[in-house]
């Protein structure tokens, strides 16, 4: 059997750093990862009313899902946290995208419609301008002239 030459070991330790800085073997997952850019939306806003979102990180087509907790209702129910889910655009794409998401009620039957831009100021600041529409249940169609609300929001981070 033919019997391969003998390295030094500083040779042999050479060649494995080499090879796993190459692949990136030893480094922590989030080493290489730019930080992300401003108006990603991603975190916890709240606006005018005292409202507020926590909106987790959305994937690669921008879809994101949070939870909403609003500081007011038109509904006669105690007021409870609701899902919403939305999309933003790339904010490494466009700096100040455009975005929109949904609340549906936890609890009443209506359901609200944000569509936004995220705007970025000389300090970094990040304000999300939304205008909103909150659609109530009504029981017949000729009630349905009454059933649509229209609003503005403007919400800033809170972390
Ligand atoms: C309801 O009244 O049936 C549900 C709560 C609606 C809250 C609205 S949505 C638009 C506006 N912005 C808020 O943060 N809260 C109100």
């Amino acid at each position: 059997m033919e019997r391969l030459p003998l390295q030094p070991a500083w040779a042999l330790l050479a060649a494995f750093l080499l090879a796993s800085s190459a692949t990136g073997a030893d480094e922590a997952p989030s080493k290489n990862k730019q930080p992300a850019p401003p108006c990603t939306l991603s975190g916890t806003w709240v606006n005018d009313l005292g409202s507020r979102m926590v909106i987790s990180a959305a994937n690669a087509a921008g879809v994101f899902s949070g939870s909403y907790l609003t500081a007011v209702s038109s509904a006669n129910q105690a007021i409870a946290e609701s899902a919403l889910q939305g999309a933003q655009h790339d904010p490494a794409q466009d700096a100040q995208p455009t975005f929109a998401f949904t609340v549906r009620w936890a609890f009443s039957d209506s359901a609200t419609a944000f569509v936004g831009q995220c705007f970025v100021d000389q300090h970094g600041e990040e304000t999300l301008e939304t205008l909103w529409l909150l659609r109530q249940n009504v029981p017949s169609r000729s009630e349905d002239w009454k059933a649509t609300r229209v609003g503005k929001n403007v919400f800033t981070r809170v972390k």
